[in-house]
Parts: C-alpha cells; structure tokens; sequence
C-alpha cells in the first residue's frame, strides 16, 4: 500500500473549522487526569494551530494557588508528559498567558460568583465572547454542586451553537447504575439542554476506533459479509498489564464491569454492530449506536451469572518482576470482592446479529497490554482437502486498537512443497508504518471536537442509560450471588479459568493475542 509521507492537514487537502474564542474552566485543575490528559492534549492542539485564536484556560480547584504557581506546575507536567520533547518556546509562552488559577471549593456559591465576574472580565481583556466550556474533570461526587452553582451563578447561556455559548464536558463514570444514571442526566439537563452536553469516551477519540466506521463502510468487501449468514462469532479484549495503581479507592467503588465495558467495551460493540448511518452527523451515528444497545438482550438472575465470569488478580509477575494482588494494592480492602476481570456473552437481537455471540473481556494485570476486536467468520462449508484437515481454520478479520494499531486477516494457504498442506497465515495492515506522520491522542481529537462544537464522538444521554440498561441486572445478579474465591487469577496470566469455560462450553476458544 502506497504510504503518504506527510499530514493531508498540512498539504491542505483537509479543510479545517476554525474554532470561536472561548475560556475553558477546568474544575478538578490540580487532579492526575488534568495533568495528565488535558492540559497537555490543549498543548498539543496548541502546537497543531488548532486552539481558537483568542482563549484563555482557567484551571479551578480548592487548594490555595496563585495563578504563577499552577503555571509553574502546568509546565512541569507538559514536560513530563508530552512525550519528552522539548515544549515549544512560543506555543507555551501562548497557552501560559492564558492560563489562570481560581481557587474555590465546589460547593461555595461565592466562589462561583467570582468566577462570573472573572470570566466577564477575561471577555473583555482577552476577546473571548462569553463562549464558554466547562470540563468537569472531578471525581463523580462533586458533579452536582458544580452543575447547581453555575446554573444558579447565571454562568450557563442557553446556546450551544451561537456566541456566546457554552458546553459541559463531563468525564465518566456517568452514574453507578440506570437509576444514578438518570438522576445525572436529570440534574444536568436542568441547567444544559442535550448539545450542550459532552460526555467524554475516550475510546472514541482513538484513531483506530473511529477507522472501524471507515473498515466498514468505506470498503465494499467487508459489509457484505458483516451479519449472521457469515460471523460465527465476535471477541472484544481489552487486556492490561498495569494493575489499579494509586486508583485503588475509585476502583473499590466502580469495579471493572462499570469502568470499561459500561462504556468503552459497549462502544466498540455498537460501532461493529451498528447499521450504516444516513450521515456522518452525530445524530445520525449516535442513531445508530444506540438501536445496537437496545436491541442487547436483557440477562438477568441465574443466567446472568451463566453469561459472566468475574476474576481478581492475585500476586504474580509482570515483565519479569513480583507484584502484588489486588487486595495488597493501597487504599484497597484486604477481603475486597471487586472484580479486576470480567469476561462475558452478550447477543445483539437483531436481524443482522441473531444467534451470533459476541464475547468480551477486560481485566487488569493480564499478560499483556492489547485491545482488539476479532470478527472470526464460519467455518467453509465443504472441506476438500482432507489430507490437511488440521491446517485449515477459520478467517479472522482482527481490528488492533493499541498497541501497535493494525488489521489483520487470518486466511489459509498452501505451503510450499508437493502436498497440499494448508496452514492459516496473516495479511497485515500496520498504522506505524502506512501513514508516516503522528496520529493526535484521544483527548486531542476530543478537545478539539469541543471546541469545535461536533458531538459525534460524544455519548447521548439515551446511549448512557441504554448501556445502564443491560449492565444493571448484572451487576444485581452479582451482589445477589457470592462471588469466586477471589484472587481466582495471577497477575500476568490471561484470567480466571471461569472465563475459559464460558467460552469454551460453546465449543470455542479465547484467542492469545
Ligand atoms: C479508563 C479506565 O477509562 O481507561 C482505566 O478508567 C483504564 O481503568 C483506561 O486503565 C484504559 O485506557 P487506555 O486508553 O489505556 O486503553
């Protein structure tokens, strides 16, 4: 495949939006995420020329600073995590002339009163137009004050479009259950309508995510076969090496099921589930995306825990070193029962999908760090060459999403010699090597859909509560029943040998990537 050395957005093939002036209120300003993620994503698009030509960023939070002392930190952190290169003299003399402290707690009205009238005045020091983003980068509980305090501060305006504006950004976990997802919903639709509303997935702004759309319905082969008459079976993994870390208390509370399948894992599923959608609009794609999530079959009960297999890592060793189980991890219970792995069987009722399952799995501490979506189509319908029998398998069509980004397909071939002997080899599409310039990280493409107002890669509300939907009976299914002598798995083993036999009573294997 012919490879373009450079960035299409460079030679200009691309048209760009240009984005309005904007304040960007980052509340949680001193967490990991804001250091880690954000902050250096808005350097990165500062470095592309993709911020609006007039902005300011102002980072609140609750511990005492001046706005020198967070720049100060700011530019530490961009140093550490902008992948070691030099930061870029003017971009960051730019960024950090609009970069402003403001110190509240998240529940003291006065403190946002303040920020009114600091916002007033940035609009008229730095020409912003009163367009703002508000990104709430804090853990869960403080969600609703924040909402309240700028709904009744007046800061919110009514549109999400035309200047001046403003739009929410909200980080998940959007709620612990259907029910705490509605009351989220419910509370921020109070002060936001729906468009103003941004709910991050950072899974939708890989590079390689979004390419699913365009495997699929930019090519003429695949579609074709994309349904039940073809696909035996679908397995999503997305595998860790790293365990909780210094999560341990966030992970106590949510566990894996509702940290990655209740979104990321669910939106992989809609996107190789979905149907074509009319227009490449966020509502036409979300449309779709969520006709996948309804028509998931509801499993509750006894066959909710025949459909799910929960695991906790154990000591073990990783790359060549010890580490500890989970329940010696800090800030996490010595008798913990929180799954670290959960592996199951959903069907998507439908008549593009009946009867094919699609098995998923993510745990913490496995092997090695993969995420992949395999389409393994049926096997050939008639076998001619008997002699060979055991080289023939099935195609597999795999979407690697990280770590190193590529698809690949499983098909049988001759071995060289005189007997007809057919053993299964791979043809492979590398990102690394086809495109030869650096693909923007997730929360860059995401920051930049904000700013540009597109909410395509944005999860609806009815999308959120879709998902709740079906995972809920599960996680009730689960606290009804005990569960597995935890730590049934070690750490750097693929999991638990529940997951295996799930799998393997339907006659079929997991895949060791
Ligand atoms: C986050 C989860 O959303 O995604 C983490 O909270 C997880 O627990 C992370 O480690 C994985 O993201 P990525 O981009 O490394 O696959």
């Amino acid at each position: 495949m012919a490879a373009h050395p450079e960035n299409p957005l460079r030679r200009g093939l691309v048209r760009t939006k240009v984005a309005d002036p904007c304040v960007i209120v980052v509340f949680g300003a001193t967490g990991d995420l804001t250091h880690r993620k954000l902050l250096p994503a808005l350097y990165r698009l500062g470095r592309r020329a993709e911020l609006p030509a007039r902005y300011a960023i102002v980072g609140f939070a609750r511990r005492e600073k001046t706005s020198e002392q967070f720049r100060a930190e700011v530019e530490a952190s961009l140093r550490k995590y902008t992948g070691g290169a030099e930061l870029d003299a003017a971009v960051w003399q730019s960024m950090s002339d609009g970069l402003f402290y403001h110190r509240s707690s998240f529940e003291d009205p006065a403190g946002y009163q303040r920020l009114r009238r600091f916002l007033d005045e940035l609009d008229r020091t730095r020409g912003i137009q009163g367009n703002r983003v508000f990104y709430l980068a804090t853990p869960p509980r403080a969600f609703d004050d924040i909402v309240e305090h700028l709904g009744a501060a007046g800061l919110v305006q009514p549109s999400s479009e035309r200047p001046p504006w403003s739009r929410l950004v909200v980080e998940k976990p959007f709620g612990r259950d259907l029910s705490s997802g509605e009351q989220l919903n419910e509370l921020v639709g109070r002060f936001f309508t729906e468009d103003q509303i941004y709910r991050i997935d950072h899974y939708l702004g890989k590079e390689t995510v979004q390419n699913i759309l365009v495997l699929r319905f930019a090519n003429g082969l695949f579609e074709p076969v994309w349904n039940q008459k073809h696909v035996d079976h679908v397995q999503i993994t997305v595998s860790e090496d790293l365990g909780v870390g210094l999560r341990g208390d966030y992970f106590e509370e949510v566990g894996i099921l509702r940290d990655m399948v209740q979104n990321h894992m669910l939106q992989l599923v809609s996107l190789v589930a979905m149907e074509p959608p009319v227009a490449l609009d966020a509502d036409a794609v979300r449309d779709e995306k969520v006709k996948v999530l309804r028509a998931l079959r509801v499993v509750e009960g006894q066959e909710a825990l025949r459909h799910t297999a929960r695991g906790q890592y154990g000591p073990g060793w990783i790359k060549g070193e010890r580490v500890i189980g989970y329940r010696a991890e800090p800030r996490v219970a010595a008798d913990s029962i929180t799954e670290t792995y959960v592996a199951l069987k959903l069907f998507v009722d439908n008549w593009r999908w009946a009867g094919v399952p699609f098995y998923l799995r993510a745990g913490k501490r496995l092997a090695k760090r993969v995420t992949e979506i395999a389409i393994q189509f049926k096997d050939i319908p008639h076998l001619l060459f008997s002699d060979s029998q055991a080289g023939v398998a099935p195609n597999v069509l795999v979407l690697r999403i990280q770590p190193d980004e590529a698809i690949s397909l499983r098909i049988g071939c001759k071995v060289p010699g005189p007997a007809v002997a057919v053993q299964p080899v791979r043809m492979e599409f590398l990102y690394g090597s086809a495109f030869g310039f650096e693909a923007p990280e997730a929360y860059e493409r995401l920051l930049r859909d904000v700013l540009l107002g597109d909410a395509t890669l944005f999860t609806r509300r009815d999308e959120v509560e879709a998902a709740w939907r079906w995972i809920t009976p599960i996680l009730e299914s689960w606290s009804a029943a005990p569960p597995p002598q935890f730590p049934n798995y070690e750490a750097g083993s693929w999991g638990p040998q529940e997951a295996r036999e799930l799998i393997e009573a339907d006659g079929r294997a997991w895949r060791y990537p």
